[in-house]
């Protein structure tokens, strides 16, 4: 499929601090878009101004949040080079959530070449402080204008760039997390292990009320039994527990992470005991109380590696790991980021390089 390009004639002033970028508050000058229509099927892709584009307010998007995204980051590595991380990946995930949400596959090729000319004419907005990157954020909606309740026929892909430092505005400082009880993030049979916009809306609420009582973000359990643990929201959740590194198997109800799956490679590949598996919340207060609980950590795009260091459970703080970051967890972080800003060696071909 030929990519058009339209060309801005002012561009933006690119931020200078990169201590200061925080996450998703700046947007290059250009994005890609692409359209779908019955007779037509994903047509009309151009990379094209990011400026504001019009809608009418009956598009499906904007009553029953038909839609879906990705996040990547594509890093300058030490040789001033260009990677983006394990992006097949990414793609496959989003076809996969397509499914989910009845949105129409797109072609993967497409995406991939359209990402890569993106980045190409989009470099100097890749942030170079160790740390940094440039956040990629794919995103589906349904555009047509409709208020009954079925799949649209009509939709916009788009990719939209950001220069980003950390996720957490306290970066590398260990999380602080709240056990939610009582709201429910996704249930089996749900939506849950596809990464559609409603999941992250009906979020926001247990993510309200954790922030107001000083956490970093929920720690979500089944919607059944209240009893296993799920993920954390914009991560999966690791535990280091007597040795093992342990993490909740992928049911149904779990975002599939890719940083969660890296990290599950690199710990095998190194002789790591690791498991998949149901994790009661009794199980990990019983090892905070115990001692075997040793580390805790998020694993995301945007989080990367996130040590945890303190959980609240009924009214109960447990700190892990004296609040400090853990062993394990320094070590993934470094394997992890290594590879990304090639300074360890790309042993799984996880990396896509861009001209
Ligand atoms: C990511 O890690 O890229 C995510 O999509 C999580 C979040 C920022 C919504």
């Amino acid at each position: 499929m030929e990519i058009r390009f339209i060309k801005r004639n002012n561009l933006k002033v690119k931020p200078t601090d990169e201590s200061t970028l925080g996450f998703g508050k700046y947007f290059t000058d250009y994005m890609f878009t692409m359209r779908y229509a019955p007779k037509l099927g994903w047509h009309d892709a151009m990379i094209e101004p990011n400026e504001p584009i019009g809608f009418e307010l009956g598009a499906s998007i904007f009553h029953y949040a038909q839609g879906i995204f990705e996040g990547m980051k594509a890093f300058r590595d030490v040789n001033g080079e260009i990677n983006i991380f394990r992006p097949d990946e990414n793609w496959a995930r989003m076809n996969r959530s397509a499914e989910r949400m009845c949105i129409p596959k797109f072609p993967e090729y497409v995406a991939e070449e359209a990402l890569e000319k993106l980045l190409e004419l989009e470099k100097d907005w890749i942030p170079k402080t160790p740390g940094t990157a440039l956040y990629i954020r794919p995103v589906i909606i349904a555009t047509r204008v409709m208020l009954g309740v079925h799949s649209s026929t009509e939709y916009l892909f788009y990719i939209i760039l950001s220069p980003v430092g950390s996720y957490y505005a306290h970066g590398l400082e260990p999380t602080k997390l709240i056990v939610e009880d009582y709201y429910t993030r996704a249930t089996i049979g749900g939506t849950g292990e596809a990464k559609c916009l409603g999941n992250y809306a009906a979020s926001m609420k247990a993510g309200e009320v954790a922030e107001r009582k000083g956490f970093d973000q929920v720690l979500w359990l089944d919607a059944i039994e209240k009893k296993y643990i799920e993920e954390v929201g914009s991560m999966n959740i690791f535990f280091v527990i007597d040795g093992e590194v342990v993490t909740p198997a992928l049911v149904g109800s779990i975002l599939p992470g890719i940083t969660r799956k890296s990290v599950l490679h690199l710990l095998r590949e190194n002789g790591y005991k690791t498991s998949e598996r149901r994790i009661s919340i009794n199980e990990v207060i019983e090892a905070a109380e115990n001692g075997t609980l040793t580390e805790a950590f998020g694993t995301g795009t945007a989080a990367v590696i996130s040590p945890v260091g303190l959980i609240r459970y009924k009214d109960k703080d447990y700190t892990i790991h004296n609040g400090k970051m853990g062993k394990i967890t320094k070590w993934l972080y470094d394997s992890i980021t290594g590879i990304q800003y090639g300074t360890a060696e790309d042993k799984y071909n996880w990396i896509q390089k861009i001209k």
